[in-house]
């Protein structure tokens, strides 16, 4: 079986919504391991960051476009729904290391 577990999901969710909600929010992001950090991400943005649902696909992002989106969040100047308080707690050390994480992903196209 390959499906992923929806109620696994879900509870991930929960977890962060919970721990940005708290305002501590930093317990699963800068201050972990960045395993720890994209295992979070891919929670809404999909395994390995291949999106199954509506939230957009962020493996195999040009490194600069997704640091760039990151920052623009973090900083307010670009609109989102959970985005700029999910990477307030992070540094420009930590948004480097994960855009080059995803950037080196498998994408949608390859
Ligand atoms: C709670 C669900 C959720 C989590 C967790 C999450 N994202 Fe997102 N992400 C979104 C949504 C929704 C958007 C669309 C913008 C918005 O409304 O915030 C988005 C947009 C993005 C974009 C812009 C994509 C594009 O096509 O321009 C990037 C890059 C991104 N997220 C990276 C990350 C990273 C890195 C993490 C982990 C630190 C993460 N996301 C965690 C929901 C999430």
């Amino acid at each position: 079986m390959t499906c992923p577990d929806p109620d696994r999901a879900r509870h991930g969710v929960f977890a962060i919504f919970a721990a940005v909600l708290s305002g501590t929010g930093t317990a699963w992001a800068a201050d972990g391991p960045l395993a720890v950090t994209v295992d979070a991400c891919t929670t809404c943005h999909g395994p390995r960051g291949m999106s199954q649902g509506t939230m957009p696909t962020i493996a195999g992002m040009d490194s600069e476009a997704f640091a760039e989106a990151l920052l623009a969040f973090r900083d307010g100047s670009r609109e989102s729904t959970v985005m700029g308080r999910l990477v307030g707690p992070l540094s420009d050390e930590d948004i480097a290391e994960i855009a080059a994480y995803f950037a080196a992903l498998p994408g949608a196209d390859q």
